[in-house]
C-alpha cells in the first residue's frame, strides 16, 4: 500500500509505520489535554500502551518501542553475546553493527584498517557472523563511523532509535530521536521488550537569523555548552526551534545535536525541514522525503507547545567558539580568545590538527576546510603542524574523492585516516610527541577531557569548527584568528584566508559505497557463529540457571561496601576495555574499586571457609568454585555512573545472588533484575551498620515473591545467634519473572519458543 514506505534500502522488509505513530499521538495528545513539544510527539508516538501511558516530564517512568538498534564495535560485542544466549532466532527490529572504534590511526586510512583487520580480526568476524545469523546489517572496519552511516542511511524523521554510544543523538539532525544507551537496553529492544525511560523535561532552543562569516553550524553547540555546563542538559532533551533552524544544513544540525550529548543531555531533536529534504534526495531516499513533506506539520511542536526553559540563540551574531582545554563546555566566543590564551598560560604552539570525528566529518565539513586549503595552497603556504582528517563515511569519502576535495588534502601533505572513529576515542598511536610534554592539539571533535586524544595528561585539546580547526593548522598557533591575522606566504605577502565557500551537498548526491556493508543472508538456519573456546577476547555466554525454587540459606558476604559504589568501581575500564566480550577475563575485575567496610581497603576481603583475606575476584572465584551462593551488601545509591552491563552481569555470572543496600541507581537495580539477582533495600537503614564480615544471610520465603511483598533477610552472627528483618524490593510481575527464569533474556527465549 502506498502508506508503506520502505526503512531503508537496507531492510527491505521493514516499513516506517506513520499511521500507528499518529494514533498514539493522539491518544497521547488526549489524555495529557496540551500542545505537544516535537521531541515529545516523536517519543510517545513510539509508546508501549499509549491508554495506560502516565507521562509526567521528569517524573514518571515510561515504556517505549525503539524502531531501530545501531551498535557500535566496542560496546557491541558483549551486548550480541548476550542477545545470543537468549536463544532467540532474529532480531526484533532492524539492527546494525559498526566497526569503528578499534581502527588505530597511526599511518593513514589502507595501512590502519589492514593492521586492525590483523589485529582484531577475530573480533571482527564474530561480529560478521553474528549479524548473519540474527538478521542484523555489517558495517565492516573502515565502513565509517556509527552515526555519519546512521544519518546516511538509517535515520529518518519522526523516528525513535537507540544506540550503544553516547553520540548517538547525532540521528536529530534528520528529525530522528535517538538515544544513546547500555547494552542491556540494547538487548532488550533485540529481543522486542519494551524500553523504559523517565519521562524527559524539554529544553528548547530557539534560533533566530542566519550564520555567516566564519560562523559554523558547531559554534551553536559549543556556544549551548559553555551555557548549559556538562550537566544543564541532564534528564532533558534539547529541541531547536524558531526560523533560524530553516539555515541550516541537515549534516549540520547532525552536529549540533550529537554534542548536545556534551551537556548530558537525553538526546537533541530538530523537526522536519527543507535541508532535510535535501539530505534525503542526495542520499538516495527521495520516498521518505515525499513522505516527511506530506506531514511536516506532524513532524514539528504543536503551535502553542510549551518547554521546561527556552534559550534563544541569534545566528546572526554568533561567533566562531574554541572550547576548551579539559571540559567541553569552556566556551570562549573566538574575539576573547587570544586574551584567555595569554592569561591562562596554554601551549600557543600547536602540535597537531585533527579533523573529523563522527560531529564534523560530512560532505559539507571537509569541502569547507578544503576550500580553505586550497586558497593556502594557491599562496604556496603549506600546513604548519600535522593534519589529520577522518571522513565520517566510505560513501563520503568516495564522493569526496570524486569531487577532487581528498586531492586538495593530498597536496597539502595532510594524512587522511580511515573512516573510523581513530584519535577520538584514543586509538591514536602517536609518536611525535612524549608523553608528559605539554603541548596543544585542535580538534573538530566532541570530547576534549584530558587524556582522550593521546593519553598525554599534558596534551591540551580545544574543540571547535572544522574550519577554525584548518586555519588554525596553517596558522601553527591555537590563537591563529583568521579574522584579525595573516600569514606571511613564500613570495613575502601577506595571506590571510577568505571564509570559506562550498557546497552543501554532493551536486549529483552521494556515490554508492555499497561494498562496505554486508546484509544478512535470506537463509540463515544453518549458520553458526564460531567462538574460539581458547580466545581470550570472546567468549559465548550461556544462559544463567533458572531459580531452584528454593531459599537462599547462609550466604557469606563478598563484600560489605563503604561509601560510593559506582558501576566504575565495580568494573572499571582502562586495560580491561580488552575484554568487554569475555565474561569469564573481565569478571576478574569485578569489584576491585570498592572499600570493604570491615578494614576500610580497597580489594582485599575475607574469604569465610579459609580465613584469609583476598582480592574480591579470587575470593568471589573461590565461592563460585565452591558453588556457594553469595550475597554484596551496598551503601547509599549502590551503581550509580554508567549503564554498563557488566556490572550487573560478573557479580551473577560469579555466583552472586543478591545486592542489598541502601540505595541503587535506578539503571543498575533495573540491569541486577535483568541478570537475575535480587537488588534489595533494608527497610531501615540502620541494619547496614548491623552486618559484620562474618555474617551469613538468608533471603527466605522467596517461594512467594510478588510485587509489593517485602522479602524477610536472616543474618546469623558468627556465634550463631540471628536477627530478622524485611528488605524493600521495587520488582512487579514481570521483572519477578526474570528472576525466576534467571535473566530477562531467559524468559524473553522461553516465550519466543512458547
Ligand atoms: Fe567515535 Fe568519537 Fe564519535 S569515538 S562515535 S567518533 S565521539
Amino acid at each position: 500500500p502506498a502508506s508503506k514506505i520502505p526503512l531503508s534500502r537496507y531492510d527491505p522488509d521493514s516499513f516506517i509505520d506513520y499511521q500507528s505513530l499518529d494514533t498514539n499521538i493522539n491518544a497521547i495528545r488526549d489524555s495529557l489535554r496540551r500542545p505537544l513539544t516535537y521531541a515529545e510527539k516523536v517519543l510517545y508516538s513510539h509508546i508501549d500502551n499509549a491508554d495506560e501511558a502516565d507521562i509526567r516530564r521528569g517524573n514518571s517512568y515510561v515504556k517505549l518501542r525503539p524502531t531501530r538498534v545501531a551498535l557500535q564495535d566496542a560496546t557491541g560485542s558483549m551486548a550480541l553475546i548476550q542477545f545470543m544466549s537468549a536463544s532467540i532466532d532474529t532480531v526484533a527490529v532492524p539492527t546494525s553493527v559498526h566497526c569503528d572504534h578499534q581502527v588505530v590511526a597511526k599511518e593513514g586510512r589502507d595501512t590502519d584498517v589492514a593492521t586492525s583487520n590483523q589485529v582484531n580480526g577475530e573480533v571482527y568476524d564474530f561480529l560478521k557472523s553474528v549479524c548473519a545469523k540474527y538478521s542484523a546489517g555489517f558495517w565492516k572496519p573502515g565502513a565509517g563511523i556509527i552515526h555519519q552511516t546512521v544519518l546516511e542511511n538509517y535515520a529518518y524523521p519522526g523516528g525513535l532509535m537507540i544506540g550503544t554510544d553516547s553520540h548517538t543523538p547525532n540521528a536529530g539532525g534528520l528529525a530522528m530521536a535517538a538515544i544513546g544507551v547500555g547494552g542491556a537496553d540494547a538487548v532488550d529492544v533485540m529481543a522486542g521488550l519494551a524500553w523504559e525511560i523517565k519521562a524527559p523535561k524539554v529544553i528548547g532552543v530557539h534560533l533566530t537569523g542566519s550564520l555567516s562569516r566564519w560562523a559554523s553550524p558547531k559554534d551553536v553547540i559549543l556556544k549551548l555548552a559553555g551555557e548549559l555546563t556538562v550537566r544543564g542538559g541532564t534528564g532533558s532533551i534539547i529541541e531547536y526551534f524558531g526560523p533560524g533552524i530553516n539555515s541550516l544544513s541537515c549534516t549540520g544540525m547532525a552536529t549540533i545535536c550529537n554534542m548536545g550529548a556534551e551537556t548530558g543531555a537525553t538526546t537533541s531533536i530538530f523537526p522536519y525541514t527543507n535541508q532535510m529534504g535535501r539530505y534525503l534526495d542526495a542520499t538516495g531516499r527521495s520516498h521518505i522525503r515525499r513522505a516527511s513533506e506530506s506531514r511536516a506539520n506532524r513532524l514539528a511542536a504543536d503551535p502553542g507547545a510549551e518547554y521546561d526553559r527556552v534559550i534563544s540563540i541569534d545566528l546572526s551574531s554568533l561567533e566562531p567558539h574554541i572550547n576548551g582545554p579539559l571540559t567541553p563546555d569552556l566556551a570562549t566566543p573566538n574575539s576573547k580568545f587570544k586574551e584567555l590564551v595569554g592569561k591562562n598560560d596554554w601551549p600557543r604552539k600547536l602540535s597537531a590538527a585533527l579533523i573529523g570525528s563522527c560531529t564534523n566529518s560530512s560532505f559539507q565539513d571537509m569541502s569547507r576546510a578544503a576550500d580553505l586549503t586550497r586558497q593556502a595552497l594557491d599562496a604556496g603556504l603549506k600546513p604548519a603542524v600535522p593534519l589529520l582528517l577522518s571522513p565520517g563515511s566510505e560513501q563520503t569519502r568516495l564522493t569526496l574523492d570524486q569531487a577532487g576535495v581528498l586531492e586538495t588534502f593530498d597536496q597539502a601533505g595532510a594524512t587522511v585516516l580511515a573512516n573510523a572513529c581513530g584519535p577520538c576515542c584514543g586509538s591514536w598511536e602517536r609518536t611525535d610527541v612524549k608523553k608528559g610534554t605539554p603541548n596543544s592539539v585542535v580538534s573538530s571533535y566532541n570530547r576534549n577531557f584530558t587524556g582522550r586524544l593521546d593519553a598525554n595528561p599534558a596534551t591540551s585539546i580545544f574543540l571547535t569548527s572544522p574550519e577554525m580547526v584548518l586555519v588554525k593548522a596553517f596558522g601553527g598557533r591555537i590563537d591563529f584568528d583568521p579574522v584579525t591575522d595573516s600569514i606571511t606566504a613564500p613570495d613575502g605577502k601577506d595571506f590571510k584566508f577568505q571564509p570559506p565557500i562550498s557546497d552543501i551537498l554532493p551536486e549529483n548526491g552521494f556515490q554508492n559505497a555499497d561494498y562496505v556493508y554486508t546484509p544478512p543472508p535470506s537463509e540463515r538456519s544453518d549458520l553458526t557463529v564460531d567462538i574460539d573456546p581458547a580466545s581470550t577476547r570472546l567468549q559465548r555466554l550461556s544462559p544463567f540457571p533458572a531459580w531452584n525454587n528454593e531459599d537462599f540459606v547462609d550466604m557469606p558476604i563478598l563484600i560489605k561496601v563503604v561509601g560510593k559504589c559506582t558501576t566504575d568501581h565495580i568494573t572499571p575500564s582502562g586495560k580491561w576495555f580488552a575484554w568487554r566480550g569475555h565474561l569469564e577475563n573481565i569478571s576478574n575485575n569485578t569489584l576491585i574499586g570498592a572499600t570493604n567496610a570491615a578494614n576500610k581497603s580497597i580489594n582485599s576481603v575475607k574469604n569465610v571457609f579459609t580465613g584469609t583475606y583476598n582480592t574480591v575476584p579470587e575470593t568471589a572465584r573461590h565461592y563460585k568454585a565452591r558453588n556457594q551462593d553469595w550475597v554484596i551488601v551496598g551503601d547509599s545509591n549502590y551503581g550509580e555512573g554508567s549503564s554498563r552491563e557488566h556490572a550487573a552481569l560478573q557479580p551473577r555470572y560469579l555466583n552472586g545472588k543478591a545486592v542489598v543496600a541502601k540505595s541503587f541507581a535506578r539503571i543498575h537495580e533495573s540491569n541486577l533484575k535483568k541478570q537475575g539477582m535480587l537488588p534489595l533495600t533494608f527497610s531501615s537503614e540502620a541494619d547496614y551498620d548491623r552486618i559484620e564480615e562474618d555474617d551469613r544471610i538468608s533471603l527466605v520465603d522467596l517461594k512467594n515473591l510478588s510485587s509489593g511483598r517485602q522479602v524477610d533477610m536472616v543474618v546469623k552472627k558468627e556465634s550463631g545467634e540471628k536477627w530478622r528483618t524485611k528488605l524493600h524490593h521495587t520488582f512487579n510481575k514481570e521483572q519477578i519473572e526474570y528472576f525466576k527464569a534467571g535473566s530477562a533474556l531467559n524468559l524473553m527465549g522461553k516465550m519466543k519458543r512458547g
